[in-house]
């Protein structure tokens, strides 16, 4: 068996420093620099990931400018940088990303598309929904759909980025306060993980994606009605009754379809965490040492945010200046679209000695700089976009991580190498294991 870590994985994308027709040329104004290229798509595709570290070395700094199908681009990396994104309201998410990620991710109406006040007062609700009381109840009832796949698998190999969505969704379910048996889980559990492969294709598979996400919504939003009409019995303070209950920020109540697609903006991610899941059991794999820590009780939070730090999953964000301001000795205009890499960000060496090697020590000295380990969001989460969803993702993982520690499961001869070239990447067999049945 050829174990390969997460991320020197295999890519057919050059080694660093060879980014495709990239050269540097200093800009005009003796800032940030332009690369060399009319359009850099053509690299972005063929370097995935690397795209931007690849670049940054290139230039020898933390930001360049180049074009991205066709549209002029700012792209930054580091802890500074994410500053500079995330502080002062600068960005607008208008624009932010193309319309073929837009949709399938957030859609119009969500959180993310709001500002200032209107968008303070939405997020609230997910702070809410989503505080650490709340988790409790998600991680009991994922244990619990996991254990029941497990047991029916019958000791028969399972892939975990393609089985623990199931039971990802149905805790979600249960927890938001849906009764699980009025859903068909299968199904809407296709359909959000679905949303998440897609998001980062083009052409007639995001397509695909985006008409079955309309069945998904309209599903959520006559799921919000019905809770609404009390011809679906929820309890008073579940996350489902206090969305189908929130007002605006001007005391309206919220659209059937903009809560059904907060209401997806609840599920899906929580669907998602099985990319997570799936590096967490390639890690512990890779580093069995600390098999035997974790179960000893010590660090699996230090573990799991190694994990996310090292794990592809979106590497990047977008924002649309919403003024003119300096940076950088550059000026940056109103409308200029700025993407910050998260993923170069996570393997930033100015913060992370040695970023491509696995080690949840370093978090034994680790400052908790909200800029600098961002695979969920840069900055704050209460005043900004940063996920609100972070306290949930690592409860799941750890919850995970527990469970593998004590399960007894073999790993089948498979693939364990990813390819940086696909959005979200992920193991090229989706990490199976064989549980003792
Ligand atoms: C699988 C793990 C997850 C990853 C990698 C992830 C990543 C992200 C990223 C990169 C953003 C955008 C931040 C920005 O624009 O600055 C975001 C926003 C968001 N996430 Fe997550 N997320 C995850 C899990 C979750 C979970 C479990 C939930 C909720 C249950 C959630 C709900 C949201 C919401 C509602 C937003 C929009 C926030 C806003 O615009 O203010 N996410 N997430």
């Amino acid at each position: 068996m050829t174990v390969i870590r997460a991320t020197t994985m295999r890519t057919t994308a050059r080694a660093p420093g060879a980014a495709r027709g990239a050269t540097a040329r200093g800009s005009s104004d003796g800032g940030i620099p332009a690369l060399g290229v009319p359009d850099s798509t053509a690299g972005f595709l063929a370097d995935g990931y690397e795209f931007g570290r690849r670049r940054f070395e290139l230039v020898g700094g933390d930001a360049f400018r180049t074009r991205l199908m066709g549209r002029p681009v700012t792209v930054v990396f580091g802890a500074e940088a994410a500053r500079m994104f995330t502080e002062g309201s600068r960005f607008s998410r208008e624009r932010a990303m193309p319309s073929t990620v837009q949709h399938l991710l957030q859609d119009k109406g969500s959180v993310q598309t709001l500002e200032g006040k209107a968008h303070r007062h939405r997020k609230s609700l997910f702070i809410d929904v989503l505080e650490p009381a709340e988790l409790g109840r998600l991680r009991e009832r994922f244990v619990v759909a996991w254990g029941a796949q497990v047991a029916a698998a019958g000791g028969r190999p399972l892939a975990i980025a393609d089985a623990t969505p199931l039971a990802l969704t149905r805790a979600a379910l249960g927890w938001s306060g849906i009764p699980i048996e009025l859903v068909d889980t299968e199904k809407l559990t296709e359909h959000l993980i679905s949303m998440v492969d897609n998001a980062g294709r083009v052409g007639p598979s995001n397509w695909r994606a985006r008409a079955k996400r309309h069945g998904t919504e309209r599903w959520a939003s006559e799921a919000i009605i019905a809770v609404r009409h009390g011809q679906i019995a929820v309890a008073e303070h579940s996350p489902i009754a206090r969305l189908a209950g929130h007002r605006d920020a001007e005391g309206h109540p919220l659209s059937g379809e903009d809560a059904g697609v907060e209401l997806l903006n609840l599920l899906r991610p929580i669907a998602a965490v099985s990319r997570f899941l799936a590096f967490t059991a390639l890690a512990l794999i890779e580093h069995p040492e600390w098999k035997e820590r974790i179960r000893r009780g010590n660090h699996v939070d230090w573990f799991v945010n190694e994990v996310r730090r090292t794990a592809p999953f979106f590497p990047v964000v977008g924002g649309t200046a919403r003024g003119a301001f300096d940076w950088r000795g550059s000026r940056v205009r109103s409308g200029d679209w700025v993407l910050l890499d998260l993923w170069a960000t996570n393997h930033d060496r100015r913060i992370w000695r040695e970023p491509d090697r696995f080690d949840p020590d370093r978090f034994a000295t680790w400052d908790g700089d909200v800029n600098a380990l961002i695979p969920q969001g840069p900055g704050s989460v209460d005043d900004g976009h940063r996920c609100p969803g972070e306290g949930a993702t690592i409860a799941l993982m750890e919850e995970f991580a527990r469970f593998l520690v004590d399960a007894d499961f073999r790993v089948p001869p498979q693939d364990l190498s990813s390819n940086l070239r696909h959005f979200p990447a992920l193991p090229a067999d989706h990490m199976r294991l064989a549980f003792a049945g």
